[in-house]
């Protein structure tokens, strides 16, 4: 198994050797994983052309070492823990052995169903354990996953559907969350009646007992098809450049991209940093409280802890029901030992009042994460003294799903910490400070546009289908470098601090989405002739989304009712992406500030939502400067949604 840190002295060490001899590292903890045929070259390509290859020449199966590894010796360990939404019932293990025939079960039902190796299967499954177990059977007859957050509208499913052109896709009948059940399978039956001619078979577990429409031919029960399959199967050779899964993302432009990432890297690398920044120790209970359907539920529920032999926790419900202890209850309840989340509920949380884990019996807690989006000095506060009761360290950890493991963070308690910022960059990930025109910000203390310089094997491959744009978005900005899209600052000691994104994409509750995305959705409703959309500050969810809104002229002079509008305009945008991306605030304007090429000044707009209207500055460039002063004036009147 790859090397874990004991400490501080030896991070530094083993750093400075990563980034002399970054082959010679990687290389060394590749060795620790099993092989079904050595690598030739460790790392071919580069930057200039996105072609990037780890390991080539390499063979393996990821669910090998994820689970055929650990049969040996963690057989009867736990694997898995299954949380179910309802506290009342009761909970699920699955032992390394269980999960291992439980995968196999489910490999077999893909094949008798058609899947081969390369073919592409959507996932769009609520927090069941059987999202797990079917993630895990595609990696196993090699087939490639693409998980799409069940949050979203039939409408984006169906764009995600049509990109990769998905052979098959597998949902659960209803979501139970919280005292809410939302019917799934309706949603993937719309999805896939837009065009989804690629989808031949629609997999349905059964996650209630309300009945569901199943279409003949098409429609087949999980439950059904797993029955009687045999636990064993045997792994798919893939070479190590060979694709794992596609993740859909949201960019400054354009649709959501698929971002596809590969076999050997990606195992490497999520394995070496699951138990370098958690400080794993065996038998320890892990807990994510992320979404499978989010990089950091791919990367940090099941692949790296399983390929660690890690006992990791999944849940199905919200931090907030039955109440807001939920979480707190579920750590006591498990004895969670690492506990791992998004500021955005450690700020919800906070808000509900610091009686709530004072309730519960935290003492197994040894580290604390947090993931997603720049957490305020507030929140770091509140969960290092409430939950860590001021001893327990907290590892702040960047990445970003084209990186698909973490790239800046404390490790355990080994090194230093500091609210707001997530510390130093793990071993073989050099990253660099740039200007706006590429030149490198040497010293400390210093902010800029963040960058990294040298290939890490977990990196982004390519976007689905179009390889220019993987190359134009990330790799065009700046020669020879990867870039972020992020800002940060450097302080004295070498620590980052993330100040956010730079481009157009907002990160709202730690979900990431573009601006542009959602104009068009708003642009959809038929009384709206033009939009902007920008991120402002909120308080919980770190950026809440602003949407200055040009209505058609008819419905301007009449006197529309707002209300009315409002309502529509929602559901126009849940229908499009999903309610994640509905505006919290809506405003009327008769223009936008546009400059002389026609672009419409996101800076102006984002400080007028900001409420600083005040510090806009020199407006009279603009092709129509009259218009700054009517949406600052009109921004007393918008229209608010929470
Ligand atoms: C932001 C999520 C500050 C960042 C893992 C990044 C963060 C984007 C942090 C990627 C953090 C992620 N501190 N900001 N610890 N972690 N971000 O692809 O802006 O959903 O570019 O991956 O989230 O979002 P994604």
């Amino acid at each position: 198994m790859t090397h874990q840190i004991k400490s501080f002295k030896e991070y530094q060490k083993i750093y400075k050797n990563s980034v002399r001899h970054p082959e010679k590292f990687w290389a060394k903890q590749a060795k620790t994983f099993k092989w079904m045929k050595p690598w030739k070259k460790v790392l071919s390509g580069g930057f200039e052309e996105a072609d990037v290859r780890w390991f080539e020449g390499g063979q393996l199966n990821i669910t090998e070492n994820c689970l055929d590894r650990h049969l040996k010796d963690k057989a009867n360990d736990v694997a898995l823990i299954w949380e179910p939404n309802d506290p009342s019932q009761a909970f699920k293990t699955y032992t390394y052995k269980e999960l291992y025939s439980e995968v196999c079960r489910c490999a077999n039902m893909l094949k008798s169903n058609g899947i081969k190796k390369g073919d592409r299967v959507c996932f769009y499954m609520p927090m069941v354990a059987e999202l797990t177990i079917g993630v895990l059977a595609c990696a196993r007859i090699g087939a490639i996953h693409s998980v799409v957050f069940a949050g979203f509208s039939a409408n984006a499913l169906a764009d995600r559907i049509k990109d990769c052109s998905c052979k098959m896709v597998i949902c659960s009948d209803y979501n139970n969350r919280g005292n809410k059940s939302i019917a799934v399978k309706e949603i993937v039956d719309e999805a896939v009646a837009k065009d989804c001619s690629s989808v031949e078979t629609v997999i349905v577990y059964k996650a209630s007992n309300t009945k569901v429409k199943m279409k003949r031919g098409r429609d087949k029960w999980w439950h059904k098809e797993i029955e009687g399959k045999r636990k064993t199967c045997k792994p798919a050779k893939m070479n190590s450049e060979d694709v794992l899964f596609i993740l859909y993302t949201s960019g400054s432009t354009g649709k959501p991209k698929g971002v596809v990432h590969t076999c050997g890297g990606y195992m490497v690398y999520t394995c070496y940093s699951f138990k370098n920044v958690f400080q794993y120790q065996q038998g320890d209970v892990y807990w994510c409280s992320a979404d499978i359907g989010w990089i950091t539920g791919h990367s940090y529920i099941i692949y790296g802890p399983l390929l660690a032999g890690a006992k990791t926790l999944m849940f199905e419900g919200v931090p907030t029901f039955p109440d807001a202890g939920r979480f707190w209850h579920i750590c006591e309840k498990h004895k969670v030992n690492q506990f791992y989340t998004a500021p955005t509920a450690i700020r919800a949380l906070m808000a509900q009042g610091d009686d709530w884990p004072s309730h519960y019996d935290l003492n197994s807690l040894k580290v604390l994460g947090t993931v997603g989006e720049p957490i305020n000095e507030e929140a770091w506060n509140w969960y290092k003294e409430k939950i860590g009761k001021n001893t327990l360290p907290i590892v702040d950890t960047w990445f970003q799903t084209e990186t698909a493991g973490i790239m800046i963070s404390g490790l355990g308690g080994l090194s230093p910490q500091k609210a707001t910022y997530a510390g130093l960059p793990l071993p073989g990930i050099q990253l660099c400070l740039l200007n706006s025109k590429g030149k490198e910000i040497k010293g400390n203390g210093k902010e800029g546009l963040l960058c990294i310089k040298y290939p890490w094997p977990s990196m982004i491959r390519t976007t689905y289908g179009d390889h220019a744009r993987c190359k134009e978005v990330y790799f065009s900005s700046f020669k020879n470098k990867y870039f972020t899209g992020d800002g940060a600052r450097r302080d004295k000691k070498g620590m980052y601090r993330i100040i956010g994104r730079v481009d157009d994409v907002i990160n709202v509750s730690g979900h990431r989405m573009g601006t542009a995305e959602i104009e068009n959705a708003i642009n959809e409703h038929p009384n709206v002739i033009e939009s902007a959309v920008v991120g402002y500050p909120h308080k919980i969810k770190g950026e809440g989304i602003y949407a200055y809104v040009i209505l058609n002229k008819n419905k301007m002079d009449a006197n529309i009712d707002t209300k009315k509008f409002n309502s529509s305009l929602l559901k126009v945008v849940t229908k499009e992406i999903g309610p994640i991306a509905k505006p919290d605030k809506i405003q009327i304007v008769t223009g936008l500030p546009k400059t002389r090429s026609g672009k419409i000044m996101r800076r102006i707009l984002r400080k007028i939502a900001a409420g600083e209207a005040k510090n806009i500055g020199d407006v009279s460039t603009l092709l129509n400067p009259d218009v700054v002063k009517k949406v600052i004036r009109g921004a007393s009147k918008i229209l608010v949604n929470n």
